[in-house]
């Protein structure tokens, strides 16, 4: 159980309204994109700053491939070029990126990014950095459930969770989604069952590291039962559900 006051170890978001940021400034709406790789930079090294162990951020979902060709694929070399640009910083921060998500969809430049960058980050600890791209949370608990099934698995909750994409971390203490919408839009469905929600409406390129602050004090004035009683929190032998 996360004390109350503590700063989450797993910070999930899903960084909406780069779109919006673009067109109230008449730009096209990857310039928008470019500004939130801008703002996620800032968000990394925040978290690291601040001991949160675990950032999960949702970058581009299954459903974002029906958006007009010239902004998917502005987004395809936003990744690339990020990626490319990025990770020597990312070393240096010890940072260790894992990429989340169907990649056989995902061009063969892209899938060697994201390979690189994971195997360039690989000995680093201080802040393991999952990219959601090309990730739904339906994908997620189908390829988990699909996997099981071919090995003549029994399906449970803990054999499901082994099985997700994102079995080597806990699950999300916090998850924040930016730009005014309150919906999860197909992220970390199996995932977030306990996670305390934050929607902020600053639009994903404005979301520095104050608004980064706020939530995480948000968070720590939020009481996270797992189903029990306050009286039952309230009593020091009783540790409760832990959080991971
Ligand atoms: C989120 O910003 C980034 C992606 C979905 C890739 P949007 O592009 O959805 O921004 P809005 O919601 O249109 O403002
Ligand atoms: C969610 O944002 C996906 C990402 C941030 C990558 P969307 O902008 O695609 O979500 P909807 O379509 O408004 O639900
Ligand atoms: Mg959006």
């Amino acid at each position: 159980m996360t004390a109350p006051g503590t700063v989450p170890q797993h910070i999930a978001i899903v960084m909406d309204g780069n779109g919006r940021w673009a067109t109230r400034r008449y730009l096209p709406r990857v310039a928008g994109h470019k500004k939130g790789v801008d703002a996620l930079r800032a968000c990394v090294r925040h978290c690291g700053d601040r001991g949160v162990k675990v950032l999960t951020v949702f970058a581009f979902s299954s459903e974002n491939w029906n958006r007009p060709p010239e902004e998917v694929s502005g987004l395809m070399e936003l990744l690339a070029m990020a990626l490319s640009r990025e990770v020597p910083q990312l070393q240096s921060e010890g940072v260790r990126i894992h990429f989340i998500g169907d990649r056989s969809a995902l061009s063969e430049k892209v899938r060697n990014g994201l390979e690189q960058a994971e195997a360039a980050t690989a000995g680093n600890a201080r802040l393991v950095f999952n990219i959601c791209f090309n990730y739904g949370g339906r994908w997620d608990i189908a390829q988990a459930a699909a996997k099981l099934a071919a090995r003549g698995e029994p399906i449970t909750e803990q054999s499901m969770d082994r099985a997700m994409a994102l079995a080597h971390v806990s699950d999300p203490d916090l998850l924040i989604r930016t730009g005014g919408e309150q919906r999860i839009s197909n992220f970390l469905l199996w995932q977030a069952a306990y996670s305390e929600l934050y929607f902020s409406d600053k639009l994903w390129p404005d979301f520095d590291a104050a608004a980064i602050d706020e939530a995480i004090a948000d968070y720590a004035r939020r009481e996270r039962r797992f189903g029990r009683t306050s009286e039952q929190l309230a009593q020091p032998a009783d540790t409760g559900r832990k959080a991971a």
